[in-house]
C-alpha cells in the first residue's frame, strides 16, 4: 500500500494503488490547495520531492496547464496525480 507524505503538514497517508491525490486530500482532509479540480487552473501544482516515478506520466493537457501556472520544471498538478507507489509532495509557487 503506497504511502503519501505531504510536506506542508508532515503527515503520511496510506492509500490504495491508483488513488487520486485529489481524492486523498478530500477524504483525509490532507492540506493542499485546489481550484477547478479538472486540470485547468493550476492552483493545485506541486513538486514530487520523492517518488517521481510512482505516479502516472504527465499528459499533454497537464503540461499545457503547468506551462501557464509555474516556471517550476518538475511541477505536477495535484488534481491529476494518480498514485502508484510511495511519494512525498509539497506545493510550488
Ligand atoms: S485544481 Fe485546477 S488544475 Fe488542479
Amino acid at each position: 500500500m503506497p504511502k503519501v507524505k505531504t510536506l506542508v503538514d508532515g503527515k503520511t497517508y496510506d492509500v490504495a494503488v491508483g488513488t487520486k491525490f485529489l481524492d486523498l486530500c478530500q477524504q483525509q482532509k490532507a492540506k493542499h490547495d485546489f481550484g477547478c479540480t479538472v486540470g485547468s487552473c493550476g492552483v493545485c501544482r506541486l513538486e514530487l520531492v520523492e517518488g517521481g516515478a510512482n505516479v502516472d506520466p504527465i499528459t499533454t493537457d497537464e503540461k499545457d496547464t503547468l506551462a501557464l501556472a509555474t516556471d517550476h520544471t518538475n511541477a505536477r498538478l495535484g488534481c491529476q496525480l494518480v498514485i502508484r507507489g510511495d511519494i512525498a509532495v509539497r506545493p510550488v509557487a
